[in-house]
């Protein structure tokens, strides 16, 4: 739990603004009146069961506990926080504790530095590496290869690399951590890493956030990676970046490849732009990491189920890149490290007659196929039309749908039309090895409400764009800490400076937003966005429109005030005429609410 839900579960709202205002019972719920403004009616509610308030006088705003003391007290969040904080008698994450927070990742750097030195010495000199150094040179490599990505060797033993990092006086804990060094049962540590060609993976920085292990012979499993750590996530990175990124930017494209061996023949041969995905589909993080350098991606996939499965995979970051993937069609069964090394000139050859991947898609889903049989041109049909839809530019969609028109011989109008019928979401079958993802708001253990809020930011920390629209979202963020995000993220130029910006205690609020994986496949970011925004402006209207009900019916019962309540079935015009449009919109186009509060 993160401690600002410790400081919520231990904060109860109503005895927060009971030190505000006097408090009476209202049903389920409290009134008061307002503590912000003068009023002779009450029409400031407490919700105990959501932990929240309302004013429906002249404040018409609301929120959580921290909003409340914000308000009141002239606060900031973190102000807030801390004083709420004090109250429940927790304490909150300072700074100093976020700057050991870096330390701790920069001790991991170190212990694999330490390590990367350690295993590259034993494979330049050790006896013990003498097999290693044969295996290098019948790859091929070069001294100067070898010493560029600073290839090494693990020594066949149990205890060498322990011992030594205890030498160099490396803390166990970290070296266990990173993966270096494995606990067995008895609570014994030893080397994870054994008789292995070792292979450093530095981030884009050139920090070496983990390694890549090969065995010697034809064994199996090939390769072994360092586990998931504070400074590793396969997924999220690029085997060759730190070396690749300066000629990415400078030639503006990259080429992705699957392997290690494949980046290193290919930069030894002059393709200094390569990169290795290192045997997974390549990831929406990988691809964004590649987008702050080059909009143009050719994917040099081995020329095997597994390549084109994962070739077959990226269609949807075509639209996150704004722009066409390439692929470069290999000869059946090779990788690029067997073509650059058989003849570089013919590499050069086959890069240059990549072909768009959807033009790729088509000659892989349509070979099997008998197209001029009716069965045959619906299955065409049936499996390329998703994959089209999928496509944001309309002019490129255009040109695949005339494609599969051609294809099968229908006219486009009837393939027009079974687009039109297509539902967006269980498009990508066949593509994407992924379900259609109702993840996109996942069940969150009774949060749903916080969920689809941080979704939403999610999708604006992930996707610069989305800031230009320059919509005030604010109102349908409840969450204070949600809030915190949101304007801080507004207010901030550069993102990089996000976290830096934010009090410590929401950081790890932060990285699970962060963290959230936003579906791969259906990369129709606006679309997403469009959505997430009309489902949070239907929740923040039927709220209202709930709260608003509650009271009338309360008034009604008691014979209240009338000049409130019809304001207040007045005010509740506007909100319901809206909720009933937005629910009348459902799949279609929202237009950005009318007036919406700016308030921090
Ligand atoms: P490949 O099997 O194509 O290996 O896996 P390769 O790089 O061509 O190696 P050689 O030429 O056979 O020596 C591609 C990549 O997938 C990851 C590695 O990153 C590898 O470079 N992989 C593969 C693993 O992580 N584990 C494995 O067991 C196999
Ligand atoms: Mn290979």
């Amino acid at each position: 739990m993160s401690a600002i839900d410790d400081v919520k579960q231990k904060t109860d709202i109503a005895e927060v603004i009971g030190q505000y205002a006097a408090l009476k019972k209202a049903g389920r719920n409290l009134t008061a009146l307002c503590p912000f403004h003068s009023e002779k009616h009450p029409s400031f509610f407490v919700y105990p069961e959501q932990q929240s308030w309302h004013c429906f006088g002249a404040c018409n705003t609301g929120g959580d506990v921290f909003a409340f003391v914000m308000k009141k007290e002239g606060l900031d969040f973190s102000e807030a926080l801390h004083l709420l904080a004090r109250r429940a008698g927790i304490t909150l994450p300072s700074r100093v504790a976020r700057e050991e927070g870096k330390e701790e990742k920069e001790k991991f750097y170190l212990v694999n530095e330490t390590a990367a030195v350690y295993f590259q010495n034993l494979l330049l000199n050790s006896p013990a590496a003498a097999r290693a150094r044969a295996y290098v040179e019948k790859r091929g490599f070069s001294a100067r290869t070898v010493a560029d990505f600073q290839l090494g060797f693990s020594p066949d033993s149990w205890e060498s690399l322990k011992n030594y990092l205890q030498e160099k006086g490396q803390d166990e804990k970290t070296a266990l951590a990173a993966g270096l060094l494995v606990a067995a049962e008895n609570g014994r540590t030893y080397d994870r890493f054994r008789g292995k060609l070792m292979f450093p993976i530095r981030d884009v920085r050139g920090r070496v956030a983990g390694f890549g292990a090969r065995v010697l012979d034809d064994s199996l499993p090939k390769y072994v990676n360092s586990p998931q750590s504070p400074v590793f996530d396969k997924s999220g990175t690029l085997y060759g970046i730190d070396r690749a990124a300066a000629e990415i930017r400078k030639q503006d494209r990259a080429i992705i490849m699957e392997g290690y061996m494949d980046v290193i023949t290919a930069h030894q041969n002059g393709v200094t732009n390569a990169v290795a995905s290192m045997g997974t589909a390549i990831t929406e993080t990988q691809v964004n990491m590649l987008k702050k350098l080059t909009r143009h991606l050719v994917l040099a996939m081995d020329a095997d189920a597994a390549g084109e499965e994962a070739m077959l995979r990226t269609v949807g970051h075509e639209n996150t890149l704004n722009s066409e993937i390439r692929v470069v069609v290999m000869p059946e069964g090779k990788d690029p490290d067997d073509i650059i090394r058989e003849n570089i000139v013919a590499w050069q050859k086959l890069v240059d007659a990549a072909v768009p991947l959807l033009d790729f898609v088509f000659a892989r889903t349509t070979p099997e196929l008998d197209l001029t049989a009716a069965g045959g041109k619906s299955l065409a049909v049936e499996r390329l039309l998703p994959v089209v839809s999928g496509v944001n530019d309309p002019v490129r969609q255009m040109h695949y749908l005339q494609k599969l028109a051609g294809l099968v011989r229908v006219d486009l109008n009837t393939i027009k039309a079974s687009l039109s019928r297509l539902k967006p979401s269980p498009a990508r079958r066949g593509i994407s090895a992924k379900k259609p993802d109702r993840s996109v708001f996942p069940a969150f253990t009774g949060r749903l409400k916080d969920a689809r809020e941080e979704y939403l930011l999610a999708l604006l920390l992930n996707n610069p764009g989305l800031k230009t629209q320059g919509e005030d979202l604010s109102a349908y963020l409840e969450n204070s800490e949600n809030r915190e995000i949101y304007f801080t993220w507004r207010d901030c130029d550069d993102p990089a400076l996000l976290r830096e910006k934010l009090d410590p205690a929401i950081h790890d609020h932060l990285e699970a937003i962060l963290r959230r994986t936003l579906p791969a496949g259906r990369n129709d970011i606006q679309q997403r966005y469009e959505d997430c925004v009309m489902e949070l402006e239907k929740r923040h209207l039927k709220n209202f429109e709930a709260r608003r009900a509650e009271i009338l019916a309360m008034e009604a019962a008691s014979g209240g005030a009338g000049a409130d309540v019809a304001r207040l079935e007045q005010e509740g015009i506007e909100p319901s005429t809206r909720l009933r449009d937005l629910e009348a919109r459902k799949g279609q186009k929202r237009k950005p609410a009318p007036a919406v509060r700016t308030r921090r």
